[in-house]
């Protein structure tokens, strides 16, 4: 007999279709935001789940589930896991690093780029017909060639962003993380550890690509923000929270910071209201993986720890291996 799956948001025909040929799966191609209680009874008698962000896996819900054996994320992201209580409850856990790393780093600096050269702002202006002639400074803002990329948080899309700036653009690369990177990694990445304070102070550019953990809750804020240049931006691509969204908001009205670049917001799909107020920072809706082959490579990789775990007894990345029994 097939194992029983549900696959709680839309994917990929194709990726159903493989999915289907392993499980018997209820799929959700109309991409209903089930209530945690609906997702509870729809993961009644599944032994796999294959999940978004979207979908919140702690104690209370794996209580309720106790025929479930693995959650795969379509994400490299996992803080809508509680990794402890999965552990606990003997189910795997899974994420989708590496089939990402290129194409987020490319919308980090994109990113950068339309923050510090102000191309929402002058795209509304524009739009708005306003446009009625060429002045020396309309629009001028900063350059990101030969200035400073900071960059908090060094994992793979840290490294991958790192490595454009350095090679690309001909930047000054520093870094701040847990960990310090060992010598050879920080010379391909072109980059150098410095301390938070450091960074801070000196970033032009300031890039969050930290993973969410309840430390990381508001590592930018009003102080942090004081401390960075009344020219930088800022640029989060990481999770919610890590900024404090309120106080970026006063600091972008203030002139304290010139401009920012958020991709990833507290308490999203809501915006702080403060944030839509302001020209001087682009928004976009948690998009930076967004590209058809990532994310078909995602959805692929997800479906593929399934298989591969409920088929084959391996998952191809796992985050709790502990929990698998050898
Ligand atoms: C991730 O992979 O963690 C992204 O934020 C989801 O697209």
């Amino acid at each position: 007999m097939k194992p029983n799956i549900l696959v709680a948001r839309a994917v990929f025909p194709q990726v159903l279709t493989l999915l289907e040929q392993h499980f018997e799966v209820t799929s959700n191609q109309d991409d209903v935001l089930w209530t945690p209680a609906q997702l509870i009874a729809k993961l009644q008698g599944k032994q796999g789940a294959f999940t978004t962000g979207s979908q919140r896996i702690d104690a209370e819900l794996l209580a309720t589930c106790p025929e479930l054996k693995i959650c795969a994320n379509m994400a490299v992201g996992y803080n809508n896991f509680d990794l402890d209580a999965m552990t606990a409850a003997g189910v795997l856990a899974t994420n989708t690093p590496d089939v990402l790393t290129e194409t987020t780093a490319d919308f980090g600096f994109a990113l950068i780029m339309a923050a510090a050269r102000r191309m929402a702002e002058s795209e509304h202006f524009l739009r708005a017909g306003l446009w009625n002639s060429w002045r020396y400074d309309m629009f001028a803002g900063s350059d990101v060639h030969g200035s400073t990329l900071g960059i908090l948080g060094m994992g793979r899309i840290g490294q991958a962003i790192a490595k454009r700036g350095a090679h690309g653009f001909g930047m000054k690369v520093i870094y701040h993380n847990r960990s310090r990177l060992d010598a050879a990694t920080e010379a391909a990445c072109g980059a150098a550890y410095v301390s938070k304070q450091d960074l801070l102070q000196q970033a032009d550019h300031l890039i969050l690509v930290l993973p969410y953990s309840p430390e990381a809750y508001h590592t930018i804020g009003a102080a942090e923000l004081a401390q960075m240049k009344p020219t930088a931006t800022l640029v989060n691509i990481a999770r919610g929270g890590i900024v404090d969204d309120a106080a970026l908001a006063a600091a972008l009205r203030q002139g304290v910071i010139a401009a920012a670049g958020l991709d990833v917001y507290e308490g999203e799909p809501k915006v702080h209201p403060d944030l839509l107020a302001l020209p001087n920072v682009v928004l976009t809706p948690h998009i930076a993986s967004a590209t058809m082959p990532t994310r078909l490579a995602m959805a692929q990789l997800a479906a593929d720890n399934l298989i591969g775990y409920l088929v084959h007894g391996k998952a191809l990345t796992p985050l709790n291996p502990q929990v698998v029994k050898t």
